[in-house]
């Protein structure tokens, strides 16, 4: 590396964020269309996914990953689309979980192909799973993925995930008003006592397709108050620096639940997260418009110190905090923001 100070370290970005953490997305495709990533009136049977061609191969994939670990990284999540469509998952994850550095190693999947994967997983060396659930009501459940899936293979799914010896599972669950709300309580009884952690994430303004308007999100504030009219919660402190969830534990013992704040108090002052999309463009926010292409790189014959020399070129040059300035009115995008499906959540 010849663009910054020292290796261990790695590049800082203009606001001194370090890279640590880097999250894949290995695929476009979902079985789902929640309403809220790929609502199915905009991504119907007729749209156009990546080719396989298109999209990075696994080899393409570890070697980015063995470059962003000599930058800093120790923290890799897989995710989609939804990952488990990936029929080599299960050898990619080996491989990565061989990578010096890698110190964590997740997975956000929707939970519906968990059953027939978790146990392989497991054996492979993947560290955690998160699991995508709004809703334990078969009605709202439904309706919010556009009527894919079924809720019990996602229940089985976790349940496979549990037996497999995965501890800790998290439990993401997007909240919006007047769709989900009301079963929120019902969710986190379920989950109460379980060693699994929900998390309630505030509905976002990713892409351009998911008719986000700010009177639909409820925020943590709102939804702390309304829990703790069934338990009382008490706030912990963050596991490590720059954690996307405000964790909290029941007071009576029953575990942790945490609240994802993106609208109402965002958390771009420590963020380190990279994200590389399926056909390899490297975005630094989760809003982004514009990315570096690696894959054209790479597939031109670059070799790793030039590839690296980008990729950390593009983290010195960033100076994003898109959440930040939405809070304060002051986001002056007018290009389309890269969809969450391509980027990865
Ligand atoms: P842990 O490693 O378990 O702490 O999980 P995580 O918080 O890194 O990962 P997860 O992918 O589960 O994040 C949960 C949700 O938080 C995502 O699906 C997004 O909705 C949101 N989120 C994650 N990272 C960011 C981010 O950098 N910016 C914003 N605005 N939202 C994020
Ligand atoms: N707002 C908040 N979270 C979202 N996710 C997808 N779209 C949104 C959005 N608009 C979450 C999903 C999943 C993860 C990949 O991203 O619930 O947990
Ligand atoms: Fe698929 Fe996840 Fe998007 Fe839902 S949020 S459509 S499960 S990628
Ligand atoms: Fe990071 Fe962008 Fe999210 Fe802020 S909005 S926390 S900079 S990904």
């Amino acid at each position: 590396m010849n663009i910054t100070s020292d290796k261990k370290i790695g590049p800082r970005d203009r606001f001194k964020r370090p890279i640590s953490d880097l999250r894949i997305s290995l695929l476009d495709q979902c079985n789902f269309r929640c309403t809220y990533c790929m609502p199915e009136k905009k991504f119907h049977q007729n749209f156009k996914f990546l080719t396989k061609q298109e999209r990075l191969t696994h080899d393409e994939i570890l070697r980015l990953i063995n470059i962003a670990v000599d930058l800093g990284v120790t923290k890799i999540r897989l995710t989609g689309g939804e990952p488990l469509l990936d029929k080599n998952i299960v050898s990619l994850v080996n491989k990565i979980s061989k990578i010096d550095g890698i110190t964590d190693l997740a997975l956000t999947t929707n939970g519906t192909l968990l059953r027939k994967y978790a146990d392989d997983l497991k054996k492979a060396g993947l560290h955690r799973i998160t699991v995508s659930l709004d809703s334990l009501d078969p009605d709202i459940f439904y309706k919010l993925n556009g009527n894919k899936g079924n809720l019990r293979d996602v229940l089985d799914g976790i349940l496979a995930a549990e037996e497999s010896g995965f501890k800790e599972i998290k439990i993401n669950t997007v909240v919006q008003r007047n769709v989900n709300e009301n079963s929120i309580i019902d969710l986190l009884s379920h989950f109460r006592g379980t060693g699994h952690v929900v998390r309630l994430i505030e509905f976002m303004d990713v892409g351009n397709k998911n008719n986000w308007n700010l009177a639909s999100v409820i925020s943590a504030k709102e939804l702390i108050e309304r829990i703790s009219q069934y338990w009382k919660l008490i706030p912990r402190k963050e596991s490590y620096v720059g954690e996307v969830a405000k964790r909290y534990s029941y007071a009576d013992g029953m575990g942790e639940i945490g609240f994802i704040t993106s609208v109402s108090n965002p958390f771009c002052g420590d963020c380190s997260r990279a994200r590389i999309a399926a056909n390899g463009m490297l975005y630094t926010c989760l809003f982004a418009t514009v990315g570096t292409d690696l894959r054209k790189l790479i597939r031109e014959g670059a070799d790793n110190q030039e590839i690296q020399n980008v990729f950390s070129r593009t983290w010195l040059e960033r100076s994003d905090r898109y959440s930040e300035l939405r809070g304060l009115n002051k986001n002056k995008i007018q290009e389309q923001k890269i969809e969450m499906y391509r980027m990865g959540g």
